[in-house]
């Protein structure tokens, strides 16, 4: 059976004396057990632990027991220790606490399906399958990273100094000017998203409507005004509307999803981001791109991203953990001469750093090509994948389903017709073992669009095409057909 715990005494020396001798230990504990602190049964600490608390010999502490054994305020009990003489069932005083925090936090349930499991086909999936991704590579890069002198003691609360002139080089190689020392590493994009509302939003935020539900949620929960821009995945940027809307309510920050937009995988137009960036000069407002998926694009091709248009002001967050592994969790937000500071201040104070180890594997692997060998072979399979799945839609989606044709980035928007219920169809969907994830957490009061992600980057072509047959049968059936 397990030692009861011991209870602890605190001893103070008395008489001018610097340490607790005997007489000290036998009055305290005479006196504590006397006015009911100490109850019968409690078990008091081993002479080693006073011996090494108080400073003091072991003969000391058993010579002040021995003497409260004498006395009879203790008894000693051969190999379980001394303990205060009377009931054996201590009553310690435990009382228990009634307050609890308060939550600020508005807790979200996400309608996920149920399914989970190797036979399941998650249609709605945000990563690309691991299957395509380097492990190998990444655990050679781990071996070498574990080897670099100093890396153990030391972490850099703005990211790993070499890491940060790799990102830098990619990044000024695709047309923005972005030095070292304005990146900051962070675990994920998601904790760069949160270190700039932190430390650059007063107010009021922004955002595409639907927007990748996370930021909405993570923007709401440090208490920023959310705005939304209504966004139709069919058809060009409302940009009067947008206009109107961001001169009514003066949101600080617009945070936008450039390219490959979660969850409709629509992208801007270059045009369209020149216009966001006219109005982001004309109303006054800071503008935050997301560009998750640009390294997802076909062939290494790239296109000028808001930040590489806008320049420096434009606040710029990009991620290694969908395109790498996901659990590397490794992203960065690229900020200038001002905002630099406040975003390390504010990924200072929720985490110290990241992980130096994981920050130089992801260094070595940028410097040895072997990010790059991988995006190449990456995209290529993607391709293959995109084009299945544009030619699966076709073949089985019933009449008044429409989707996205987004090129690249890991997802598409599948339009239903209203008539579909949703939350039954992914019931039916359950049934069947294939996962789909409605999103009406991306989207601000009721939905305008009404449909769910495809991600088509997760699957291999058969269990794709196995998906999207069952899903199209499901709607056949919803839709008043047989299935
Ligand atoms: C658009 C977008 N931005 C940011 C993130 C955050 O991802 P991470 O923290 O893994 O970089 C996600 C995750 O799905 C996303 O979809």
């Amino acid at each position: 059976m397990a030692r009861a715990p011991f209870v602890h005494v605190n001893f103070q020396p008395s008489g001018g004396r610097r340490r607790v001798n005997a007489d000290d230990i036998v009055r305290t504990l005479s006196d504590e057990v006397r006015a009911g602190r100490l109850p019968g049964g409690a078990r008091l600490p081993p002479v080693r632990v006073l011996e090494h608390q108080l400073g003091i010999s072991k003969n000391t502490a058993q010579a002040a027991y021995d003497e409260l054994v004498v006395r009879g305020v203790l008894t000693a009990r051969e190999r379980d220790g001394v303990f205060v003489a009377g009931s054996s069932a201590p009553d310690l005083g435990s009382i228990e606490l009634r307050s609890a925090p308060l939550p600020r936090f508005r807790s979200f349930q996400l309608k996920r399906s149920a399914l989970a499991g190797p036979d399941v086909i998650p249609l709605s999936m945000v990563f690309i399958d691991p299957a395509l991704l380097p492990r190998d590579r990444v655990a050679e890069c781990f071996r070498s990273a574990l080897n670099i002198p100093g890396l153990h003691h030391f972490y850099d609360a703005q990211g790993y100094p070499p890491l940060r002139e790799a990102i830098s080089k990619r990044l000024v190689a695709r047309g923005m000017d972005v030095a070292p020392e304005h990146i900051v590493i962070t675990t994920g994009s998601q904790q760069a998203l949160d270190a700039v509302c932190r430390a650059l939003v007063r107010r009021s935020v922004a955002t595409e409507n639907p927007v990748y539900q996370y930021a909405k949620a993570l923007f709401e929960s440090l208490g920023a005004e959310l705005v939304g821009l209504r966004l139709d995945p069919f058809a060009p940027l409302p940009l009067d509307e947008w206009r109107a809307v961001l001169r009514a309510t003066r949101p600080e920050l617009f945070y936008t999803i450039t390219s490959f937009h979660n969850p409709t995988g629509r992208s801007s137009s270059t045009h369209e981001i020149s216009q966001i960036l006219e109005l982001a000069n004309e109303l006054d407002f800071a503008v935050l791109e997301d560009d998750w998926g640009s390294d997802m694009l076909s062939g290494g091709e790239y296109r000028p991203t808001l930040r590489a248009l806008g320049g420096p002001n434009v606040i710029y967050v990009n991620s290694f953990t969908k395109k790498l592994l996901p659990s590397l969790r490794l992203g960065f937000v690229a900020g200038n001469a001002e905002t630099v500071a406040p975003l390390v201040a504010a990924k200072r104070v929720s985490t110290l750093g990241n992980p130096t180890l994981i920050e130089a594997a992801l260094c070595e692997l940028l410097e040895r090509g072997y990010y790059d060998t991988h995006l190449t072979e990456m995209q290529r399979v993607l391709d293959g994948r995109y084009q299945r799945a544009l030619a699966l839609l076709d073949q089985h989606m019933p009449a008044g389903v429409r989707w996205t044709t987004p090129g690249g980035g890991p997802l598409i928007w599948l339009e239903l017709p209203r008539s579909v219920d949703l939350g039954d169809l992914q019931v039916r969907l359950d049934a069947r073992k294939v996962g789909i994830e409605p999103v009406p957490l991306a989207f601000y009061g009721t939905p305008h669009l009404h449909g769910i992600p495809i991600g088509y980057a997760f699957l291999d072509s058969e269990r794709l095409a196995r998906g999207l047959e069952i899903l199209g049968d499901e709607l056949r059936r919803a839709q008043g057909g047989s299935a």
